[in-house]
């Protein structure tokens, strides 16, 4: 199993501008396993869909990639680095082997054409499927995300914002991609219809094996759909864990207070941006560790050096001075109660 997928290495994605470069996302590590939904958090605006973009190599100018490497092992194939890939090259990944549902999609889809000709469209363009082939299988996607064959004659104005929302995610899955990327689907949908985008993905996952990566601001949906999460802080991987360890336990002071703002069950809907305050600039990082300024536990190195991302329990990465002694290489594991000290 956890044979890795894609995975990102040191990813810098930079944007000029008159007044210097801003990072972005700087120095990004991150592994997605097959056949696994990761989920990508951290507050608005630190650099998710960023990384993504890169992925897809979606970055335009003034953006552009400053280094790092993105290597992907289809099943079958040989691995390529998709930083490295030309335009055709490029081509020939996207819908077929890697597909891409962007943020605020939902209001994409073509007003003037009839669901099932847009998702023959995506057919006709990259393979030689026949007319009652195309209908086939767009049937299949539509049931595979939960909807019924009807809306293959339906336009967009007829189907509710969650339906059209899954009828985007269908056209992502109509070429069985091996890896779907998912930008905020569920943001700004009302909570029974983002219940139902997530039994879609996780129909997804359970019926076609396809790998997943998702990406929310919203660490409640996380708990609902991912089996790993990363946390990401101004342009860096910050933390790394199951799902279930990560809400259990945070062991980076940036996640601890990520979750310790997640919204009540059932009380008011809070950003969590407002309630962490103005995050830093991108022009100008805090040195060492970029937390540091905010952090509670900041200790004199933590200005000085940049902490480096370790694996400091088997798949739990976290990047903190507390958690790894860069002097001397030790690891320092948390207690039961989230406090650190040396381990005997
Ligand atoms: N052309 C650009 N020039 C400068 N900054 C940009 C540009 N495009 C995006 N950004 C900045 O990059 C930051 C990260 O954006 P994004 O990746 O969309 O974050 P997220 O998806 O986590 O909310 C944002 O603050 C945005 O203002
Ligand atoms: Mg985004």
């Amino acid at each position: 199993m956890n044979e890795t997928l894609l995975s990102i290495s040191d990813l810098r994605v930079y944007f000029h501008s008159v007044r210097g470069e801003y990072k972005v996302v700087d120095g990004v590590n991150l592994t997605v396993n097959r056949n696994e939904i990761l989920g990508l958090a951290g507050e608005s605006g630190c650099g998710k869909s960023t990384v993504i973009e890169a992925v897809m190599r979606l970055i335009r100018p003034p953006g552009y990639i400053q280094a790092g490497e993105i290597m992907f092992r289809p099943e079958g194939e040989p691995a390529v680095d998709l930083l490295e890939l030309d335009e055709r090259s490029l081509e020939q990944i996207r819908w077929k082997y890697i597909s891409y549902v962007p943020q605020a999609s939902m209001n994409s889809l073509n007003p003037i054409m009839r669901i099932e000709t847009q998702i023959a469209d995506v057919m006709k363009a990259h393979s030689t499927l026949t007319k009652p082939e195309i209908h086939e299988r767009a049937t299949q996607v539509l049931d595979i995300v939960g909807l019924p064959a009807r809306v293959l004659d339906a336009y967009p104005h007829e189907l509710s914002g969650g339906m059209k929302q899954r009828a985007i995610i269908a056209i992502a899955m109509t070429l069985s991609p091996q890896l779907v990327i998912a930008d905020e689907p569920t943001t700004a949908l009302d909570v029974n219809v983002q219940r139902a985008i997530l039994e879609a993905i996780l129909n997804i996952k359970e019926e076609t094996g396809t790998t997943v990566l998702f990406v929310s601001h919203d660490l409640a949906v996380h708990a609902e759909l991912v089996d790993r999460l990363a946390i990401m802080y101004a342009g860096k991987i910050v933390e790394v864990d199951t799902v279930y360890n990560l809400f259990k336990q945070q062991t980076h002071p940036y996640s601890q207070r990520l979750f310790s703002s997640i919204p009540v069950l059932g009380g008011s809907r809070v950003r969590q941006e407002s309630i962490l305050g103005q995050a830093p600039d991108r022009l100008n990082w805090p040195s060492g560790c970029r937390f540091h300024p905010r952090c509670p536990f900041a200790m004199d190195k933590c200005s000085q050096i940049e902490p480096p991302l370790v694996e400091i329990e088997t798949g739990h990465h976290v990047a903190c001075h507390l958690a790894y002694d860069v002097a001397t290489s030790e690891i320092i594991l948390p207690t039961k109660e989230g406090q650190h000290e040396k381990p005997a």
